[in-house]
């Protein structure tokens, strides 16, 4: 199921046509179909930082070709000192966004990639890196492909399922990963629903994911965020599926901010909460949620709502781009190789011992 077939006026979220890296910018949705050339290392960085690209696996994306794009000047150099500048801008880009695990995933991809490559010159170097970026891409499609299939028998005929923010096609460059499911279950003609959350304070959930969903025709239904729980104790919801941008060793995951609190009410009405998650956002490096770095983003994306104040001058604002939510809430994990279960210390390296991010 060829993802762009799903939404035939849509732009693709990341496209590489003929050395140039397009970038569907997601901050303009759903009003606006804007696509963006992003020519520099510094466009690149900003297109990261400031979500015009965002959601885990499509920054793991972006971050291999815009690799290539911040390398694009030096391709002239000799090549020890391309190599040199290789590792000082994959470690700038790295300091884009700090949670999503795919970021530092994908660019070291591209290092291990030139550090195993014995080319003679910059130029066939940097070749070598456009086939390895290539290569992440198709197999970001394919991952979110294997979560489709694997998360499908989790959808019954006549269900409700909640998601919150946009793990979707949006979010990667492929079906995406909490709606590959839902994408594969419409497809085979199960009748369903969806609750999107909006997901204050960006609204990924209203921009974004009723937007696609509404696209591919699915059933779907906005609710505000506060509203998540009250939908569940009406009865209202069977199953929730969300996506993640790093999962720790032990099965603690980061997410959009406020899945903590869709977890903790999933977990007293009794309803299973999965996590579809590809394998580029493990992160066995890092033992447990507690050593997940948190993005703490402006006080203005709170004290404002679309670019107009909400809230007195002067007030104190918190706003933590993610939470952690603790493994004893998570049902299970809809990966690409099938879905994984507790105890997830084990299981997550049984199945993926062989992975990059493996410590
Ligand atoms: O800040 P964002 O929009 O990049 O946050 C995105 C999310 O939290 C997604 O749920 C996560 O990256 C998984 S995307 C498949």
């Amino acid at each position: 199921m060829v993802a762009q077939s799903l939404f035939p006026t849509l732009a693709p979220t990341i496209e590489w046509r003929d050395g140039d890296l397009l970038l569907l910018d997601q901050t303009r949705l759903p009003h606006e179909i804007v696509v963006e050339h992003v020519a520099d290392a510094a466009a690149v960085w900003r297109a990261i930082h400031e979500l015009r690209v965002r959601g885990a696996p499509a920054i793991g994306v972006a971050a291999a070709y815009g690799l290539c794009v911040a390398m694009q000047d030096a391709r002239d150099l000799p090549l020890t000192q391309f190599r040199a500048e290789l590792e000082r801008r994959a470690g700038w880009l790295d300091t884009a966004r700090p949670t999503a695990v795919n970021l530092s995933w994908g660019l070291r991809r591209m290092l291990q990639c030139a550090r195993a490559c014995n080319a003679s010159d910059s130029k066939a170097l940097y070749e070598a890196l456009v086939d390895e970026a290539k290569q992440i891409h198709a197999e970001d499609q394919a991952l979110c492909e294997g979560i489709g299939m694997h998360g499908l028998p989790l959808i019954e005929p006549g269900s409700g399922v909640l998601t919150h923010c946009n793990a979707g096609a949006l979010a990667t460059t492929g079906l995406g990963t909490a709606t590959a499911p839902i994408y594969a279950a419409h497809r085979e003609g199960i009748v369903f629903k969806v609750f999107a959350d909006e997901t204050r304070p960006l609204l990924q959930g209203a921009r974004l994911t009723v937007f696609e969903l509404q696209q591919a025709g699915v059933d779907v239904t906005l609710i505000v965020d506060s509203a998540a729980a009250s939908i569940m104790s009406h009865g209202l919801v069977d199953l929730v599926i969300v996506g993640t941008d790093r999962v720790a060793a032990n099965g603690d995951f980061a997410n959009k901010i406020g899945t903590l609190s869709v977890a903790i009410a999933a977990n007293y009405y009794g309803i299973p909460f999965y996590v579809a998650c590809p394998s580029s956002t493990l992160d066995f490096r890092t033992p447990t949620g507690a050593q997940i770095e948190i993005e703490e983003r402006r006080e203005e994306e709170v004290t404002s709502l679309a670019g107009q104040p909400i809230a007195p001058r002067a007030i104190n604002a918190r706003n933590p781009a993610f939470d952690v939510t603790p493994h004893e809430l998570v049902t299970g994990f809809i990966t690409e190789r099938g879905i994984v279960k507790a105890p997830f210390e084990r299981s997550l390296r049984g199945f993926f011992a062989a992975e990059g991010n493996a410590a």
